[in-house]
């Protein structure tokens, strides 16, 4: 692919210099200013612990499971840590809140935790994670620089599709989540946690390389493949380096 000029995700220590660097030169596009998160922390499920949930964004709002829209940071954290709203809190060993840098200009988003994440507490930390580091890596950004969340927080049992409720009991904790860290772009990365962010069952291929809206914010989205599918499908990395280009133009038209 490279000699055929198109770039390979590798570690971004490998790129060594800028020069080295896939991309052109650009002015950087991590966060607005680092301001991260403590390390999510090991929680036990409070369904196996038997301890009951201290908050709810739903007790007392009447709103059907809508909205977390007065929860902090932290009371959100807390929130999902203690989540037992479906029948994953039974399966799950930990919630798998979303981790970077709550002022990114670049949020991504994914589906669910899998095993790796499930074990971490961190999303995006297995193979498909590695994947991603260096997709972020090879348009300059460190990990560190954006906010990643998945749709889901909890882990479906073998990995399986989230299910419709799930996703629904979920939606208020990600739309808090955008709406607190407020990222200039949302890139959400594979069918599923496109079709569930957009209320869409539009297939990939007709997502990919058009701006989309997330519902409630408004804040521009673009939408790539899946950095586990592009294991599987390494030959697709060159379209997703394409929707990382648009992202990246979209994103500079919304950059004063
Ligand atoms: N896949 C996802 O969609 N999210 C993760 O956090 C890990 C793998």
């Amino acid at each position: 692919m490279q000699v055929m000029g198109i770039p390979v995700w590798m570690p971004k220590d490998t790129y060594g210099s800028a020069e080295e660097s896939p991309l052109p030169n650009l002015p950087p596009q991590g966060g607005k200013e680092q301001e991260l998160l403590p390390s999510p922390i090991l929680l036990p499920s409070p369904l196996a612990g038997g301890e009951a949930p201290r908050l709810s964004c739903w007790d007392g709002l009447g709103m059907g499971g809508a909205s977390c829209s007065h929860l902090s940071w932290q009371d959100l954290r807390a929130t999902v840590q203690s989540c037992t709203r479906c029948a994953l809190a039974k399966t799950r060993t930990q919630a798998v809140f979303g981790a970077g840098d709550v002022q990114a200009r670049w949020m991504i988003i994914g589906e669910a935790p899998g095993a790796d994440e499930d074990r971490r507490g961190e999303p995006f930390v297995g193979r498909a994670g590695q994947l991603l580091n260096n997709m972020l890596a090879a348009i300059g950004l460190p990990r560190e620089s954006v906010y990643i969340a998945n749709v889901l927080k909890c882990r479906p049992p073998n990995n399986r599709d989230p299910k419709v409720d799930e996703a629904a009991n979920c939606r208020g904790y990600l739309e808090r989540q955008i709406e607190l860290v407020n990222p200039t772009l949302i890139l959400v990365v594979g069918r599923i946690a496109a079709q569930n962010l957009l209320h869409t069952d539009a297939p990939l291929a007709r997502l990919r390389g058009k701006q989309h809206r997330a519902p409630v914010s408004g804040t521009p989205v673009v939408v790539t493949y899946h950095p586990a599918y592009l294991l599987r499908q390494p030959a697709d990395k060159r379209k997703a380096w394409e929707d990382l280009q648009f992202a990246r133009e979209i994103l500079a038209t919304h950059v004063n």
